[in-house]
């Protein structure tokens, strides 16, 4: 039995910022504006008025206001999540005095905002006092508003050796009688004061990639059922390399990241998604190849493999320096080790249903068979995988359906976007897969 959770959502892919106020607009909450008031797949699932580090000290008096009056107004309509920012830090007593205030005048009913804000985001926390100092903070926002106890969601910034510690203590923290600390919801990496706070030095004085950091906030998330997200990615027109870290992220399960402008709040609410249809790859000299699919099969149409019969039921199969003659269940083997394939919700649906039927069918385990034909200098080759599936493995294989079946929960606004994407058919069979226990 894993972690209970205190919220619906089980995924958060896109953290997105918004300054408050800016000096020198004809009116100072124009990014606000419109932001609340994007949908489908540019509205992130989580919009952060920030009325921190992305707004001038000398405007954030004015960016509460200005919160206040745009999430007054849009707020009714706005798909995602709303979570101001509020400044903090663990310390500064005049710091996390104004925080408070700050919480205190948006979250007062009398100013029309509290019903559509879902929380707020406390900056550069320390250790496990810390957050519970913040957490009291809310407790007494929340009651002198008369807003019902735990209300209020608390997300963190992790952008201290200390704040990083204190997630591994999480799990025995939350539930105490003298804490709140099960208002918690996202726990967000913010590698820039990270790296200040641990005088982390690069040649370039680039930002190391801390790859501990973020395993180490997607287990503290993990274990204490809360949700990890990836801090930002400031190359913000590199969409490669913000997919590339993603991907990474991914692996750790850590699904969600900062979004800094629109344009990466489209990409990365997509990246997570599983891809409509699958696609095999072709491994050659360390590169991997995207093959074409054609009516015959799946085709390799570059030049760096060449594959030709010689006869006698032999073909020589020549890739960089390797020069081989092998007969055609040899060549079948070589050609499975050169291959990968990457699943579209098609063929994961059409796998989970297959488990499916065969549990209900009385087996534990049974053989996943993927079969295909690969085209390679003109010469068809057909290749075939089992692969051992039990129930470990659908578990394990649910993961990104169970993202696409909480998009589409939680997301009532990319129903059509995703309908276009994978077919309604395979929509309405994936939102059924899993259902059955
Ligand atoms: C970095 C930044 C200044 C770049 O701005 P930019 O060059 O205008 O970015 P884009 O060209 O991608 O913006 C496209 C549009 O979206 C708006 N926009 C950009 N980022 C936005 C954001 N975070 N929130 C709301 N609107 C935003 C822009 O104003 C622009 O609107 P316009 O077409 O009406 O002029 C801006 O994205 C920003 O302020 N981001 C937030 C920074 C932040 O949160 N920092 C704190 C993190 S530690």
């Amino acid at each position: 039995m894993s972690t209970s959770r205190n919220y619906e959502r089980e995924f958060v892919r896109t953290f997105f910022t918004s300054p408050t106020a800016v000096e020198g607009n004809e009116d100072t909450a124009k990014l606000l504006r419109s932001a609340a008031q994007l949908s489908g797949m540019e509205a992130p699932d989580t919009w952060i008025p920030d009325n921190e580090d992305a707004t001038a000290p000398s405007m954030r008096s004015e960016g509460v206001s200005n919160i206040i009056e745009v999430v007054s107004e849009h707020g009714a309509t706005f798909p995602g999540e709303i979570h101001p920012r509020v400044v903090w830090h663990r310390d500064d007593p005049s710091k996390r005095y104004q925080g408070f205030q700050q919480m205190l005048e948006i979250a007062d009913p009398g100013n029309g905002a509290v019903d559509h804000i879902d929380g707020f985001v406390i900056p550069e926390v320390g250790d496990i006092d810390d957050w519970k100092k913040a957490d009291e903070f809310f407790t007494i926002v929340e009651s002198e508003h008369g807003l019902e106890p735990g209300s209020l969601s608390m997300s963190v910034i992790v952008e201290s050796g200390e704040a990083e510690l204190a997630m591994g203590e999480l799990r025995s923290e939350i539930g105490a009688p003298s804490n709140r600390l099960e208002r918690l919801f996202m726990l967000v990496d913010g590698e820039v004061d990270y790296t200040k706070d641990m005088r982390g030095m690069t040649p370039t004085g680039g930002l190391p990639e801390w790859p501990e950091l973020r395993h180490n906030t997607s287990r503290g998330a993990s274990a204490a059922g809360l949700i990890a997200v990836d801090g930002p990615y400031d190359d913000i027109r590199d969409v490669e390399g913000y997919h590339e870290r993603m991907t990474e992220n991914r692996a750790k399960g850590m699904t969600g990241i900062w979004s800094l402008t629109p344009g990466q709040v489209v990409e990365a609410n997509k990246a997570p998604l599983p891809p409509a249809s699958g696609q095999w790859l072709l491994e050659i000299g360390g590169e991997t190849v995207e093959l074409t699919a054609v009516d015959e099969g799946y085709e390799y149409a570059g030049d760096e493999v060449t594959l030709e019969p010689t006869g006698d039921d032999q073909f020589r199969l020549k890739t960089g320096a390797t020069d081989q003659t092998l007969d055609e269940s040899a060549l079948q083997e070589v050609v499975v080790d050169m291959t990968a394939y990457i699943s579209g919700l098609d063929d994961m649906v059409d796998s989970m249903e297959e488990f499916e039927a065969a549990k209900a069918a009385g087996k534990g385990a049974i053989a996943m068979t993927r079969s295909a034909t690969l085209i390679i200098d003109g010469v068809s080759v057909s290749i075939q995988t089992d692969r051992m599936w039990d129930e470990a493995t659908y578990q394990a294989a649910m993961t990104p359906i169970s993202l696409f079946q909480d998009v589409y929960e939680n997301r009532p606004d990319q129903h059509e976007e995703l309908a276009e994407m994978y077919g309604a058919s395979v929509v309405e069979r994936a939102m059924a897969v899993g259902t059955d226990d």
